[in-house]
C-alpha cells in the first residue's frame, strides 16, 4: 500500500513538474514575443499575442495557432485568463454548433482561411480549430486597421455583439470587407435591431449584400456576401427605403386641412413631431450631419431647436449653416463645429437677387426687425431692389458632402425656393442622402394682421404644400412640417 502511495506520489510529482515546466515555456515564449518581436508579429506567426503600437485606440491583439507543431489546445493558452474562465468551454461548444451550421449551409468549409474579430478570449477561433478549420486566426479587438492584406480571408466572423460595442462601426465594417475575398462570406452576431438600424448596419458592409438573418441565442446572426464591385448606381433617383417605410408610418400625421391661424397651429405642432432618433437606433452611421438651409441667426433654429431639442443619441454632429443674408454672417465666426456657407441654396451656381421685402420677423438675438430674404433669378436684376447673392447647386453640394452611410438632418426654410430645391433633390437622387427633413413650406397663408386676407408674398397654396410633403413621405423621406 505504502509503495503504491509512494508511486502515485512520484507520478503526481512528475506530472506537476511537467505542467510547471510547460507553463514556464509558455510564459517565456510570451515574454519573448511581446518584448522582442512584439511589433513584427505577422499573421503567419504560429504563436503570437501582440499589442500594436499603432495609433488605434482599440485593442489590436492577434490570437493565432496556425503552426503545425502546436496542437489546437495551444491557442487556449494564448489568453490564459480568459481561457480559464468557466464559460470558455460553453462558448466553444456554442460556436462549434454555429460553425457546423454554417458549413452545412455552404458558407464555410474546412479549407476556409478564417478570421474572427473582436474575440478577447479566442473561443471562436478555438471552435473553428476543433472542427478542423485549421487556418484560422483571431483579433482580440476591432482595430481601425487589420494587419492583413486585401482579399485575404474566405470567411470572417464577429461574435458576441462585438461590432455593437465598436466606437467606429463603419471603420470596423470596412476593414472586414477589405480583408474578405470577393464572393466569400462574413457572419456577424449582433443585437436585435429596428428595421432602420438593421438597414444602416448592412449598408456599412458595402459592397457586401445581405444573404440571410436568423435568431440565435440572444443575437441575430447576419450573413453577408462580398460582391465583385456592383454597378447598381443606375437607379440613382430611387432611394433605398427599406427600414424607413416603417418609420414614415409611425411619424406624426400631416395637418390635412389648411390652418386658419398658421402662426399658432404650425408652431404648436412641434410637440407632435416624432423624431427619427426617438424611434430608431442611429448608431450604425459614419458621420452625423445637420444642415440648416436658411439658418438666419445662430441663436434661432441651430441653438434653440437643433442643439437644445433634437434627440442626438449622444452623437456629435457637424453643423452646416446656409445663409445668404450678410447681416447674420458675423455671428458664425468662431463657432466651433459650425460651418457657414454664406450663399443661397439653389438649383445651380448663379447670381440671384435677394430681396428684403416688407414682411418682417423678429431676430431673436438682437431684437432687430429683419426682413425675410426671398430669392429671385438673376436675370431680373435690372428690375429690383435687393442684394445680389451667390446661389449654389445645393443638390450637387450635398452629394459631395454626405454619403449614404452618414446620418443627415436637414432643416429648410427658404422662402418659397423649396418648390425648386426639392424637385432637384429628387431628380438627382440627393434626397436619398437625407435621413430626416424639416421643411417650412411657403404658401399664400392667412395673415395675422388682417383676418380673411391671404399673404400676397407666395403663389403656392396649402394643397400644393401638402402634395410636396406627401410625395416625399411616399418616397420614404421622413419629412416634417416646420413652422
Ligand atoms: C487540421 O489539423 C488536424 C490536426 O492537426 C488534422 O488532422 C486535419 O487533417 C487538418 N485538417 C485540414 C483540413 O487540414
Ligand atoms: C485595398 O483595398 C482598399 C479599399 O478596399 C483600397 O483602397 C486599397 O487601394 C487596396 N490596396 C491594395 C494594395 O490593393
Ligand atoms: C440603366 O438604366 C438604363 C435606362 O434607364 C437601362 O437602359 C439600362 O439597362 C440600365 N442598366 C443596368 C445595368 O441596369
Ligand atoms: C455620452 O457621451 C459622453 C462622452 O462622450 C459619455 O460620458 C456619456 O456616458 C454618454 N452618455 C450616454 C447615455 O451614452
Ligand atoms: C458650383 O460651384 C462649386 C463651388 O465653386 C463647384 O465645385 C461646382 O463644380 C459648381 N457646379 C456647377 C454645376 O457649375
Ligand atoms: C415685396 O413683395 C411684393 C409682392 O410680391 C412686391 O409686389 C413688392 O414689389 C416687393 N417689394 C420690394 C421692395 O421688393
Amino acid at each position: 500500500m505504502e509503495l503504491a502511495a509512494g508511486k502515485s506520489g512520484i507520478l503526481r510529482n512528475v506530472v506537476l513538474r511537467f505542467l510547471f515546466f510547460s507553463l514556464i515555456v509558455v510564459v517565456v515564449r510570451f515574454a519573448y514575443v511581446i518584448t522582442i518581436r512584439g511589433e513584427s508579429c505577422t499573421a503567419g506567426d504560429d504563436f503570437c499575442f501582440f499589442s500594436s503600437s499603432s495609433t488605434s485606440p482599440e485593442n489590436q491583439n492577434l490570437v493565432t495557432a496556425t503552426g503545425g507543431h502546436l496542437d489546437s489546445s495551444s491557442s487556449v493558452t494564448l489568453n490564459p485568463t480568459a481561457a480559464a474562465s468557466p464559460d470558455f468551454n460553453k462558448h466553444v461548444f456554442f460556436y462549434t454548433t454555429v460553425f457546423q451550421n454554417l458549413i452545412a449551409d455552404g458558407f464555410l468549409s474546412t479549407n476556409s482561411k478564417s478570421l474572427c474579430v473582436g474575440t478577447p478570449a479566442g473561443d471562436d477561433v478555438y471552435a473553428l480549430k476543433q472542427i478542423n478549420i485549421n487556418d484560422s486566426v483571431g483579433l482580440t479587438g476591432l482595430p481601425h486597421r487589420h494587419p492583413f492584406n486585401n482579399n485575404t480571408f474566405d470567411f470572417i466572423f464577429s461574435g458576441n455583439g462585438a461590432l455593437d460595442r465598436s466606437t467606429k462601426p463603419s471603420q470596423s465594417a470596412s476593414e472586414i470587407v477589405r480583408t474578405l475575398k470577393p464572393e466569400r462570406y462574413v457572419v456577424v452576431h449582433t443585437s436585435s435591431k429596428d428595421p432602420y438600424s438593421f438597414n444602416s448596419f448592412i449598408r456599412l458592409f458595402k459592397p457586401c449584400t445581405f444573404i440571410r438573418s436568423r435568431q440565435i441565442d440572444g443575437f441575430v446572426e447576419i450573413t453577408m456576401k462580398k460582391q465583385i464591385q456592383q454597378t447598381d448606381e443606375n437607379s440613382t433617383n430611387q432611394c433605398s427605403i427599406e427600414g424607413k417605410q416603417e418609420l414614415v408610418k409611425k411619424i406624426e400625421p400631416l395637418i390635412e386641412s389648411e390652418p386658419l391661424k398658421p402662426w399658432i397651429t404650425l408652431k404648436k405642432n412641434l410637440i407632435n413631431v416624432k423624431y427619427l432618433p426617438s424611434m430608431a437606433d442611429i448608431s450604425y452611421k459614419q458621420n452625423y450631419v445637420y444642415i440648416d438651409v436658411g439658418a438666419r441667426s445662430y441663436g434661432s433654429s441651430i441653438v434653440s431647436w437643433f442643439k437644445k431639442q433634437y434627440p442626438k443619441q449622444n452623437k456629435s454632429f457637424d453643423i452646416y449653416a446656409i445663409e445668404a443674408d450678410k447681416h447674420f454672417h458675423n455671428q458664425y465666426k468662431s463657432k466651433k463645429g459650425v460651418t457657414l456657407l454664406p450663399y443661397a441654396a439653389w438649383v445651380k451656381n448663379e447670381s440671384l437677387i435677394f430681396e428684403i421685402n416688407q414682411t418682417t420677423i423678429r431676430d431673436n438675438d438682437n431684437g432687430n426687425e429683419r426682413g425675410m430674404g426671398r430669392i429671385r433669378r438673376g436675370e431680373s436684376r435690372k428690375s429690383g431692389s435687393g442684394d445680389v447673392v451667390q446661389g449654389f447647386d445645393f443638390a450637387e453640394w450635398l452629394k459631395k458632402t454626405a454619403s449614404e452611410n452618414d446620418f443627415v438632418v436637414v432643416k429648410m426654410d427658404v422662402e418659397g425656393a423649396e418648390f425648386e430645391l426639392i424637385p432637384k433633390l429628387v431628380e438627382t437622387g440627393a434626397i436619398c442622402l437625407i435621413d430626416e427633413m424639416f421643411i417650412e413650406c411657403h404658401y399664400n397663408r392667412w395673415q395675422k394682421c388682417c383676418p380673411g386676407v391671404r399673404s400676397p408674398k407666395y403663389e403656392k397654396t396649402y394643397v400644393q404644400c401638402l402634395d410636396l410633403f406627401m410625395s416625399l413621405r411616399r418616397r420614404g423621406v421622413l419629412v416634417h412640417q416646420w413652422w
